[in-house]
């Protein structure tokens, strides 16, 4: 009986924390792989239009701070000394989703 119910807790478990990635994932590949290309790699059409950077270059991550990815999902990016929009917002994701896409980026780094 106590191990069935191990069992059962493990499932649970590893259930809850896939269907989060899958979550994130969902969010990625439908808000932002159009320009981050799903891998990050910014190597879309749009990436290269808007010079979208390479997400899976250690280089590239050791200069982003955890607190401005969150600044540019939330609030998005503009082009330096410019008015133009290279990222819109999302103000529409949760803290914790914002936190998991921030997660998620920096798992990209090979
Ligand atoms: C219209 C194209 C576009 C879309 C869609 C987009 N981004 Fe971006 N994003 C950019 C560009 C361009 C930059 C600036 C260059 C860079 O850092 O790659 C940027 C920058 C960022 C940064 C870097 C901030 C820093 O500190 O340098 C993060 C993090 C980010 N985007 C996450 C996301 C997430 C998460 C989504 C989806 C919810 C998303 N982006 C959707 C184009 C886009």
């Amino acid at each position: 009986m106590k191990k069935l119910l191990l069992i059962a807790l493990a499932t649970f478990v590893a259930g809850a924390v896939s269907v989060r990635a899958a979550d994130v994932k969902a969010i990625w590949d439908k808000e932002c792989a159009k320009c981050h290309g799903a891998e990050g790699k910014g190597d879309t059409k749009m990436g290269q239009k808007l010079k979208a950077k390479d997400y899976t270059d250690a280089k590239v991550q050791a200069e982003m701070k955890d607190a401005d990815m969150v600044k540019a999902i939330k609030d998005g990016v503009k082009e330096k000394g410019t008015d133009k929009t290279l990222m819109k917002a999302f103000p529409d994701l949760t803290d914790d989703e914002v936190k998991a896409l921030v997660k998620h980026i920096r798992a990209m780094k090979k």
